[in-house]
């Protein structure tokens, strides 16, 4: 769990080219509903007791306010992004200098392979969830392991909409997860269900609200709208859910986690300790 966070404001978001089967440029973006649907999501956070830091959004960089894409924090050491996408590519500069700036010491992993920071690359309980395929390269999270001191649980992502870990599979705390199974191979089925005795299964229409796409807090969980059977579950559980409209994000292909960078996340692991 984090309570130390990055977000960065959506004043430059908009859908400026297609880059996931989410993202459409005739599917434009309302700005103000946006920057209200962010804002939101902002003071919810700190309304937590999550500490909110912000990197400055670039006019040529709309998809920044996806921070979860940056790359990794552990401890002190910031490891940037290699962003598949030449659109995204900028962005890396611009967050390896807000690193630099306060200190951090910058880790590269190989730059021939590419791979996508906390879209793909989850911690939980001292172990290292990794998905590949449409993002992340397989060999990219060899060097990643060598960096983090414990091999990657590499799960592969197979339906294109489900591009990003991050967007179908929640660990939560205790042996419960949630995942959208569909979304993985068999072998990464069963690698899940081996790891967690509870593993939530999201339906579909959930699953397309981004319901996996959800952030922790103590005993709350923040969550796009409208995901009624995964709150359901979560409730069931003992949890709640404080359930955020982010509806001009899900425009190009992200939610509440997509819009978080964890700075605090990968405590426990050899590399971090
Ligand atoms: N439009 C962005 C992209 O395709 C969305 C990124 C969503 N981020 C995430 N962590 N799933 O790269």
């Amino acid at each position: 769990m984090s309570r130390h966070i990055l977000m960065c404001d959506p004043t430059h978001y908009r859908i400026a080219y297609e880059i996931n089967p989410w993202m459409r440029r005739a599917n434009a973006v309302l700005t103000a509903e946006a920057q209200a649907q962010w804002q939101g999501l902002h003071a919810t956070l700190q309304g937590l007791g999550v500490q909110v830091d912000l990197v400055e959004p670039g006019p040529d960089v709309p998809d920044m306010t996806f921070v979860a894409n940056a790359g990794i924090v552990l401890g002190k050491q910031f490891v940037p992004a290699n962003f598949r996408y030449a659109e995204r590519q900028p962005e890396a500069a611009r967050f390896i200098r807000w690193f630099e700036e306060r200190g951090y010491e910058i880790v590269r992993i190989h730059e021939p392979h590419f791979w996508e920071g906390e879209g793909d690359v989850l911690p939980y309980a001292g172990q290292v969830f990794a998905g590949f395929r449409f993002r992340t390269e397989h060999r990219a999270l060899d060097h990643l392991d060598e960096i983090l001191g414990t091999p990657t649980v590499r799960l592969e992502l197979i339906d294109p909409r489900f591009y990003h870990l991050d967007t179908c599979f929640f660990p939560i705390t205790d042996g419960l997860a949630a995942y959208y199974p569909p979304a993985f191979n068999g072998e990464a089925r069963d690698a899940l269900r081996e790891r967690f005795a509870d593993l939530i299964e999201v339906p579909e229409h959930d699953a397309l609200r981004f319901a996996c796409n959800a952030f922790r807090v103590d005993g709350t969980v923040v969550v796009n709208t409208e995901c009624d059977s995964f709150t359901a579950a979560l409730r069931e559980r003992g949890y709640r859910c404080v359930e955020t409209p982010t509806a001009e994000f899900i425009k190009a292909g992200g939610s509440v986690k997509c819009l978080i960078l964890m700075l605090d996340a990968f405590e426990g692991l050899p590399s971090a300790s």
